[in-house]
């Protein structure tokens, strides 16, 4: 009932906008709005503090939909509910979550998480970002790049160091909001795809956060920071799932339209070829993504390499759908007339973000030699 209900608002709501923020890199605002009325902001958040209260299997299912029509939104959704509302839900105190989360589940403000940074990935232990104590205030100065949905943002989940020398022990995680003295949006990114996802650099220059701020204590920043992607990344599958049946269904479709030779090319055998590995991937991409969202739904307290199998796997797939389907386009789908050069340039981004490919076969190895 979900995955029909999404899908139709995803059909007649976001489709129709996608190509055209893609072209402007507008933020999706007034759509953003309209999701948040859905109850699709605040998915995995109780009723209590203004969410819809569902499971984790039922977030992938709204992010494989919402992203199957427009990738953007897609992260836009995935950001605001699995990097800033979980970890709020899971690590804030009473009174944050009382403050944050309904804020975050009605849209009233969109949220952000500041990790990266100019010169920390994949390594998040070597980020530079630092807070120091000060009375009942935090004093953050620092910079974070490539931040989804920052420049839309009211809050932000930042991540820096509060003690330098105890290394990944000494990572604090903050509420930052935007109008904090001392923090600005900077520049905004001009990406390959997902291209309307308000991506831009934070900076912060003796940002005053107040100390009832800190997320968790002092130190936990790591661990919330790991715990989270855990989670998020699963909806990274989601949304490359959903953007490679995109893929599929567009390209199944073409295959029918098209005639070479004298036939419609879904006759040859190199097309069928192509579409029934598409077919195979998606579906395993989808069924390792619906697993790890069932362990986290199970309560399994550390699902890491079901995570980071449900990260990789569907981006790799992503990747390769996504170019199947412009190959079966021909110089058409190079062309900006059909979908899936959007879709191809989207799918890239998922084997850089929420941890590369490279950091995902990381934690999936690590586990196995354990
Ligand atoms: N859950 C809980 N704890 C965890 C954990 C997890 N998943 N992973 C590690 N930890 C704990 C370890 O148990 C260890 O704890 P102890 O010190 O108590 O033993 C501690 O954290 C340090 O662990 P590691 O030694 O494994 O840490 P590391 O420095 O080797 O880093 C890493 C591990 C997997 C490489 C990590 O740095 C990583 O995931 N890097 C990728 C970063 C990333 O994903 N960035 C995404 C940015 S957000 C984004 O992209 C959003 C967007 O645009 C949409």
């Amino acid at each position: 009932m979900l995955r029909d209900e999404v899908r139709k608002f995803a059909e007649s709501v976001l489709a129709p906008l996608a190509p055209e923020i893609d072209k402007t890199g507008e933020f999706p605002m007034v759509n953003i709005k309209k999701m948040a009325k859905l109850g699709l902001l605040g998915v995995i958040v109780p009723e209590e503090y203004g969410g819809s209260g569902f499971d984790f299997q039922s977030l992938s299912i709204v992010i494989e939909e919402i992203s199957r029509v427009c990738a953007s939104t897609g992260v836009i959704t995935a950001v605001n509910n699995s990097l800033v509302t979980y970890p709020i839900l899971t690590f804030a105190n009473e009174e944050q979550k009382k403050k944050y989360l309904p804020l975050l589940c009605s849209g009233e403000k969109i949220g952000a998480f500041g990790l990266t940074e100019p010169n920390a990935g994949s390594d998040v232990a070597s980020l530079e970002a630092t807070a120091r104590l000060e009375g009942n205030h935090y004093i953050l100065n620092g910079a974070k790049r490539f931040i989804t949905n920052g420049t839309a943002a009211g809050i932000f989940v930042v991540f820096a160091y509060t003690n330098k020398e105890l290394k990944h022990k000494g990572v604090s995680a903050f509420i930052v909001e935007k109008d904090t003295p001392g923090f600005t949006v900077g520049k905004h990114e001009e990406l390959m795809g997902i291209r309307a996802t308000g991506n831009c650099e934070l900076i912060f220059e003796d940002a005053k956060i107040p100390t009832e701020n800190l997320i968790g204590k002092e130190g936990d920043g790591f661990k919330v920071c790991m715990n989270t992607l855990d989670v998020s990344r699963v909806d990274i599958g989601a949304q490359g799932v959903g953007i490679a049946q995109a893929a599929l269904e567009e390209a199944v479709k073409y295959s029918k339209e098209r005639k070479a030779f004298g036939q419609p090319i879904c006759e040859f055998e190199m097309i069928q070829s192509m579409l029934a590995e598409m077919a195979c991937a998606v579906q395993a991409a989808r069924l390792l993504v619906q697993y790890a969202a069932y362990c986290k739904d199970k309560g399994m307290p550390r699902f890491s390499r079901e995570s980071a199998m449900a990260k990789y796997f569907p981006a790799t797939i992503a990747v390769d759908v996504t170019r199947k389907a412009v190959q079966i386009f021909g110089g058409y789908g190079y062309s900006r007339e059909y979908p899936v050069e959007r879709f191809y340039r989207d799918a890239k981004i998922l084997e850089l973000y929420e941890g590369t490919s490279e950091i995902q076969k990381i934690v999936i190895a690590r586990d196995l030699l354990k």
